[in-house]
């Protein structure tokens, strides 16, 4: 299986970092982080336990980004990194700015991570090798879109595990701020950086 500059699998799919140590300090803080519904008070909290399956799914097959609305567009990511800034819960995703889901998400500011839960990898390798600029990759792959509870995107009904985001800040790379010269070799000889998209997760929930 193979993804950009025909890297083995597992290598691109490591994750960033996984803030573990920071987690276990604001372990309160994170699990009794209370969402208020907007049609009600249902509490769709974010635990260690979401946070923990997202990062070993991510790093083991990858998850889908769902972005936009009309239709909306999935993409397989394989990178991100949780973690607590701002006194929220925040999720860093490297998207390369060459994404049609890149342009979503720059118009819309929000969109969600479906976890699988079981073994979708066939879906997740084939939703790389198409675009959303011509193709609605929901049909093509047989997935089923769902109205998300907060953003006003979908969620990949397949899967079982939802984070929905919403972005707070963004940081495009800079190829001479890239000071590990092995990374910049492997990742970017084409200079397509990532642009970070910092995000709040709003809600955290399974379905399946
Ligand atoms: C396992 C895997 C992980 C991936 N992770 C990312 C990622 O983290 N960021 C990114 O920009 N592209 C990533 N990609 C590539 C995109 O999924 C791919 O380019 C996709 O076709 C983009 O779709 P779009 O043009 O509809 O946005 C990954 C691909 C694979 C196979």
């Amino acid at each position: 299986m193979k993804y950009d500059n025909n890297l083995p699998l597992w290598h691109y799919n490591y994750c960033l970092i996984l803030f573990c140590e920071k987690l276990k300090f604001n372990k309160q803080k994170i699990i009794f982080y209370d969402i208020i519904h907007k049609k009600g008070r249902e509490r769709m909290t974010i635990s260690e336990k979401h946070i923990l399956e997202t990062l070993k799914v991510l790093e083991r097959m990858g998850a889908f980004l769902v972005a936009g609305n009309n239709p909306p567009n999935i993409m397989t990511l394989g990178w991100g990194a949780i973690g607590y800034i701002w006194n929220k819960p925040v999720i860093i995703t490297p998207v390369r700015y060459t994404r049609y889901t890149y342009d979503l998400i720059e118009k819309h500011h929000e969109f969600v991570i479906s976890v699988p839960q079981k073994d979708l990898s066939d879906s997740l390798l084939r939703c790389n090798q198409i675009t959303g600029r011509t193709a609605d990759k929901f049909k093509e792959l047989h997935l089923h879109p769902t109205r998300a509870k907060i953003v006003d995107t979908y969620i990949v009904a397949d899967c079982g595990l939802h984070l929905e985001c919403k972005v707070l800040y963004k940081g495009g790379m800079e190829g001479f701020s890239l000071i590990d010269q092995k990374i910049k070799d492997q990742f970017y000889e084409s200079k397509n950086y990532h642009t970070m998209f910092f995000s709040e997760i709003v809600a955290a929930y399974t379905t399946i």
